[in-house]
C-alpha cells in the first residue's frame, strides 16, 4: 500500500530527524544520524545511532528507531522514513543520506508488517531525495516470504 504525503509532513519529518540526530552516541565515525519514522496513527518515532568501541557493533539511526517500535509490541503501518545525518550539529549539509543496506532489510521487515510502502526521505545539501522502500530494495525477502 502506497500513501500519498504533502511536503508539510516531509519538512515535519525531517525536522524530527535532525533533532534526533543530536541525540546521536557516534564518537568515532563522528557522523551524527537521525532518523523519524511516521506511523499510521500519526505517531512520529525517532532514532539515533549508537556506536561501540567494537565498532561492528554499532547500531544505525533507522535500526535503534524501528527495534524501540517492535519491542513494544506495535506493528504499525509505517508511511515515512526521514534520514539526515553528518559532522555533529550539521546534519543535513551534506551529501544526502540514504539508508544503509542493512537498514533497508531491517526497515522492510516493520513495511511488510503493516503492509506499506514507504516513502523514504533522505537529506541533503542538494535537497532532500524523495524515494521509496521498494526502490531502495527491490524484490525484498521479508516475513511474507516465510510463507
Ligand atoms: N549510519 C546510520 O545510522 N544509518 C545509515 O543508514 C547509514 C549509517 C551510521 C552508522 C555509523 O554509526 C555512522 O552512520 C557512520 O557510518
Amino acid at each position: 500500500m502506497t500513501t500519498e504525503i504533502n511536503g508539510d509532513t516531509r519538512d515535519t519529518l525531517m525536522a524530527a530527524a535532525r533533532t534526533a540526530a543530536g541525540g546521536a552516541y557516534a564518537p568515532y565515525s563522528n557522523f551524527h544520524v537521525g532518523a523519524a519514522l511516521l506511523l499510521g496513527d500519526g505517531t512520529v518515532v525517532t532514532g539515533a545511532n549508537v556506536e561501540n568501541a567494537s565498532y561492528g557493533l554499532s547500531l544505525c539511526a533507522e535500526t535503534v528507531a524501528i527495534a524501540g517500535i517492535l519491542a513494544k509490541g506495535d506493528r504499525p503501518q509505517l508511511q515515512a522514513v526521514a534520514v539526515t545525518g553528518g559532522a555533529p550539529g550539521a546534519a543535513g549539509q551534506g551529501p544526502q543520506v540514504t539508508p544503509c543496506g542493512r537498514c533497508r532489510q531491517v526497515i522492510n521487515e516493520i513495511a511488510q508488517l503493516g503492509g506499506t510502502d514507504p516513502v523514504v526521505w533522505c537529506d541533503g545539501a542538494e535537497g532532500v531525495l524523495e524515494t521509496r522502500l521498494s526502490e531502495l530494495l527491490p524484490y525484498a525477502f521479508g516475513p511474507a516470504n516465510l510463507g
